[in-house]
């Protein structure tokens, strides 16, 4: 790995030149592999529940869309123009992919994963279990753990640039209600709940009304139960969209939210 890295880090700094060469051009098309794979990831826990962002993985996708040509590309009868290739051999991966589900190269589909109709974008990361309903998008680097349900119409938020921008990161068995959106390198704690249309990027305002105050923002703990709502203003003029965590999960929220295993 630490290979990989250096033959990328150089690429990136050769990257004004007129011309890539084949050892660039190689590095880029083994780290856009590996991430297919699962083997490389833009982003991976470490110690004491934090994540780490592996810029250099950003580099290879950047330089990629830098090195590469648009051309005629085709999945099944879809036809596209674009840089990056559409995944389409399914056989073997324990995967259910629903037509027109499409996950360009790049991103890692984990077996057990059921995609309906969505868009799962480069460098991303879905993993073992996880449901991805319709009209969901996981961005490119966004990083969605094991046995999670991503409801229909659901945003989880992709970065490539700048470089150190973390990207949104979703840990096992959350669930993400409908039409939510998720951005700006929000991290939702493993098991985490958010009901239908909650939107939530780094300056929005978390209220646990279970404590009775305003938490850190960026970072919806875990096990809560959070809904969309309002705080007020300091000068009481006016109050703005806020999460409120209502409860943290209980067996009523794992009734609601459970997944179904005979669709997997
Ligand atoms: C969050 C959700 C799972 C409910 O969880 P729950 O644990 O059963 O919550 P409860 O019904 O016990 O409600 C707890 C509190 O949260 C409030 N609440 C729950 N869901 C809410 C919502 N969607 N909007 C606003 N408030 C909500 C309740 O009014 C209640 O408030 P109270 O304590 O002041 O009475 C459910 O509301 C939801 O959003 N489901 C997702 C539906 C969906 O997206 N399906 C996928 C389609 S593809």
């Amino acid at each position: 790995m630490m290979e990989l890295r250096r033959r990328i880090e150089r690429a990136w700094e050769e990257r004004e030149a007129s011309a890539p060469g084949s050892e660039a051009l190689g590095a880029v098309r083994e780290t856009l592999a590996q991430l297919t794979a699962g083997t490389v990831r833009a982003a991976t826990p470490s110690a004491g529940g934090q994540w780490e962002v592996h810029e250099w993985v950003k580099k290879a996708i950047l330089l990629h869309f830098r090195h590469s040509d648009m051309k005629p590309m085709e999945s099944g009868a879809l036809h596209f123009f674009d840089k990056v290739e559409v995944q389409s051999d399914w056989t073997g991966k324990g995967a259910r992919v629903v037509p027109p589900a499409t996950v360009r190269h790049g991103a890692h589909v984990a077996p057990g994963t059921v995609l309906m109709p969505c868009f799962v974008n480069i460098g991303a990361w879905v993993g073992p279990g996880t449901m991805v309903d319709t009209w969901a998008t996981v961005g490119s680097c966004a990083q969605v753990g094991a046995r999670c349900h991503i409801s229909g119409g659901v945003g989880i938020g992709g970065v490539l640039e700048p470089l150190q921008a973390a990207p949104v990161i979703v840990e096992d068995g959350c669930f993400i209600g409908a039409r939510s959106e998720v951005a700006e390198g929000v991290l939702v704690r493993e098991g985490a709940v958010l009901a239908m249309g909650c939107y939530v990027g780094a300056s929005t305002k978390i209220y646990d009304a279970t404590r009775g105050e305003e938490i850190p923002r960026g970072e919806i703990p875990p096990r809560a139960v959070v809904v969309p709502g309002t705080l007020p203003a300091r000068d009481g003029t006016h109050a703005t969209y806020a999460l409120i965590i209502k409860k943290y999960r209980d067996e009523r929220t794992d009734a609601r939210t459970a997944l179904n295993d005979i669709l997997r």
